[in-house]
């Protein structure tokens, strides 16, 4: 394998039907200070540029939420040369006219996971700044991508993560919708903080594969009708993939690239 056939831009952590997004794919066994990535990285060209992709939940989707090791995902993408990231995910809606099979591009992100390791940085002072937990130019991506494809794809949204891996009560689900949120979902935290702490751009692309407790009185949900929305979706949601990733910049000007100017780190980014 050439060094160049290691390295890669842009980064997608997703579901495992997105192997098939990549061409020329070599697969890259990375080792990182945090131990191993759900799998190893699958490196490869989309829309000719070089784009790694890692399954989030494993190749075989043995990880539950709360074990994925978000910190190793994250700096085995950075150590390949990453620094923009698209992350598809499933999500729970709180909203009736987020209906199944719908895509949004939340811009909001409120924690509710108890006890995962969320920092890179457990010596020293540094802060990252979160206030706007997406990157800008990753959601201005997708949406043109999704104007383009005809893709009814909806612009913004608060997403809630909890620890799962249960989902959530009526009573739990009833609050988190009066609160004003939108979406709920298992992953998108810590994965987006430890991305914006590696100075990666992070944009989440949500489908929506159910209606959560709370919205129904006599509906719930339940994993299989969850990954059968998934995958009912799932060649939408990659073509999506793919069209943004033509569309993300090649020089970044956002706020990701320099959140840690000035900060003394305890140790040097791969
Ligand atoms: N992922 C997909 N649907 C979900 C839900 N209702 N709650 C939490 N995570 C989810």
């Amino acid at each position: 394998m050439t060094e160049a056939g290691n390295t890669a831009e842009i980064g997608v952590i997703g579901g495992s039907g997105f192997y098939e997004l990549l061409t020329e794919v070599q697969r890259v066994e990375v080792e990182t200070p945090y131990g191993a990535p759900s799998d190893a990285v699958s490196v490869g060209v989309v829309a000719g540029r070089r784009t790694a992709f890692i399954p989030r939940h494993g190749s075989h989707h043995e990880l539950p939420p709360h074990k994925i090791n978000y910190r190793a995902n994250l700096w085995a993408l950075r150590s390949l040369g990453v620094r923009q990231i698209l992350a598809p995910c499933a999500v729970g809606s709180l909203r009736r006219e987020l209906t199944p099979g719908t895509i949004v591009v939340p811009d909001q992100l409120v924690d509710r996971t108890s006890g995962r390791v969320q920092t890179f940085y457990d010596t020293g002072a540094v802060h990252v700044s979160f206030a706007d937990p997406y990157c800008v130019e990753g959601r201005g991506a997708v949406l043109k991508a999704a104007g383009e494809t005809g893709s009814a794809v909806r612009d913004g949204g608060t997403m809630v993560v909890v620890e799962g891996p249960r989902f959530s009560t009526r009573a739990e689900s009833r609050w988190f919708a009066a609160a004003g949120w939108s979406l709920v979902n298992m992953t998108g935290f810590p994965e987006a903080v430890l991305a914006r702490e590696l100075a990666l751009c992070y944009t989440s692309l949500a489908l929506v594969t159910d209606l959560d407790a709370g919205i129904d009185a006599d509906e719930s949900v339940d994993q299989e009708s969850v990954f059968q929305v998934f995958r009912q979706n799932t060649e939408r949601m990659r073509d999506l993939v793919l069209r943004t990733v033509e569309e993300l910049p090649a020089e970044r000007n956002c706020h990701c690239a320099t959140v840690l100017d000035g900060l003394e780190l305890p140790f040097q980014l791969p």
